[in-house]
């Protein structure tokens, strides 16, 4: 009987893992599987056209991704394009594949300058009427898919690098001014409390004056208590783009906002025609940017925007560049395909892991292994000065004066990154006061 079980159960085995296999075209594991097994999410933007008409492209999404977004369904003009008329039909249709096919959805976007309806851009409005259109807006969008979405781009684009940091050729701007960012974040929390609430911007990976306008408003925004989670960076970058310090310092000063990150719009254009270097540089973009999201605590995703080179936005809008994506026209993966799949399974080998983490009188102690002396520790995504405890076997990590920085009560996140930019899993620990402290790893 228990023999026959477990022939069972092998046969059962074998046969989903050769569906599997087969399924994913030539033999491919997708990039879901190995994002899985690290909790991380790798997502890409979906074109509505090919995803009604063409099979292999939605095949390749569902066995590929664990989150979708949409390239344009979500839009105002699209979504809402006439006052009163609303048009949920490709949104629905997303709504029902990501949930299919155990995606997350990311909701792109509510509040924008542009994809405007000319009920909007060319109708006069006092600022009440203004609200009340953002407000109507939000709780129908938000409000209809309450629950079913993961994040939610509530404001695109709003910062221009000026006095004030915010853009001004902005019909939200100019109607109700700059306070119309956090009514639309306390709108959209309204009507879906438990989606992720983003603000989305381009050109702010770096620290330069377009970030430092976002960093601003984010504190702004977050010291008057209004309910933003996140920050997402588009990264519509050429090849050649390298990870440097100043990325880094940018997600961690964000990071110490208490804010999460995700990489929202990656995509890696090639001047055309491309030269004969030129997919390998794009790969290596594409490597060091994944690595870089895996290797830091506070990035929760990585979407780019698209997957194929047969429907991509970019030689539209940058004359004289394209193919900037993971899959060729034919939709066969590219180098750049092969070096995403390599930094996530790269991330998952040899990884620290935290054991255990007490309280010693005003200090953190953190046990467990892989831990080294250019170790970082962070505290949720808050780095801390630590240093190696006992230098026996690196098997400890002290952080000093962390006790004050957590209350009796509190639950953290710690994390441990290596030297080389290995990063742990989730360590939930709990503060229970009185010296019987607890702590669990959640994955
Ligand atoms: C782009 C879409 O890809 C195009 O199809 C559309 O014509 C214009 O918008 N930043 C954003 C995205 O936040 O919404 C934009 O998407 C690309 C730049």
């Amino acid at each position: 009987m228990k023999l026959r079980i477990s022939v069972t159960s092998f046969i059962t085995l074998f046969v989903s893992f050769s569906v599997l296999s087969l399924s994913a075209g030539a033999g491919r594991e997708g990039l879901r599987a190995p994002a899985l097994d690290r909790e991380f999410y790798i997502g890409a933007a979906v074109d509505m056209k090919p995803f009604h008409e063409d099979e292999v492209y939605r095949n390749t999404l569902a066995e590929e991704f664990n989150v979708i977004v949409a390239e344009n369904a979500f839009k105002f003009e699209n979504i809402h394009p006439e006052r009163g008329r609303y048009d949920f039909a490709d949104a629905d249709a997303l709504v029902a594949f990501a949930s299919e096919h155990a995606m997350k959805l990311r909701g792109h976007t509510l509040v924008w300058h542009r994809q405007l309806p000319a009920w909007i851009t060319g109708g006069e409005f006092t600022r009440e009427e203004a609200i009340e259109i953002l407000r109507d807006h939000i709780e129908t969008v938000a409000g209809r898919y309450r629950g079913r979405i993961w994040a939610w781009d509530v404001v695109n684009e709003a910062v221009e690098a000026n006095e004030d940091g915010f853009r001004r050729d902005s019909f939200w701007y100019r109607t109700i001014g700059p306070e119309y960012v956090q009514m639309a974040f306390e709108m959209a929390r309204n009507a879906d409390p438990d989606a992720i609430l983003y603000y989305n911007d381009f050109d702010n990976e770096g620290m330069n004056s377009r970030s430092n306008a976002v960093y601003r408003l984010l504190s702004d925004l977050t010291r008057r208590g209004a309910p933003v989670d996140g920050v997402g960076w588009q990264m519509h970058v050429p090849a050649g783009f390298r990870i440097k310090n100043q990325h880094r310092e940018n997600a961690r000063r964000l990071g110490a906002l208490g804010l999460e990150l995700s990489i929202t719009e990656l995509d890696v254009r090639i001047r055309m025609p491309a030269a004969p270097d030129a997919y390998a540089k794009q790969a290596a973009t594409y490597r060091e940017v994944t690595g870089f999201c895996l290797s830091e605590p506070a990035c929760r995703s990585l979407v780019t925007w698209g997957f194929t080179d047969r429907h991509s936005w970019i030689p539209a809008f940058f004359p004289g560049e394209g193919d900037a994506l993971l899959f060729d026209n034919d939709l066969q993966p590219k180098p750049a395909y092969e070096a995403v799949r390599g930094a996530l399974r790269a991330s998952l080998l040899g990884r620290p892991q935290i054991r255990e983490a007490r309280i010693e009188g005003r200090d953190l102690l953190i046990a467990g292994g892989g831990f080294d002396r250019k170790s970082a520790v962070f505290l949720d995504w808050r780095r801390q000065n630590a240093s190696v405890a006992k230098a026996k076997g690196n098997t400890m990590l002290l952080i000093r004066g962390a006790a004050a920085r957590i209350p009796p009560g509190q639950t953290v996140s710690l994390y441990v990154r290596s030297g080389d930019g290995k990063l742990s899993p989730e360590f939930r620990f709990t503060r229970t006061g009185d010296g019987a402290d607890d702590g669990n790893t959640t994955k």
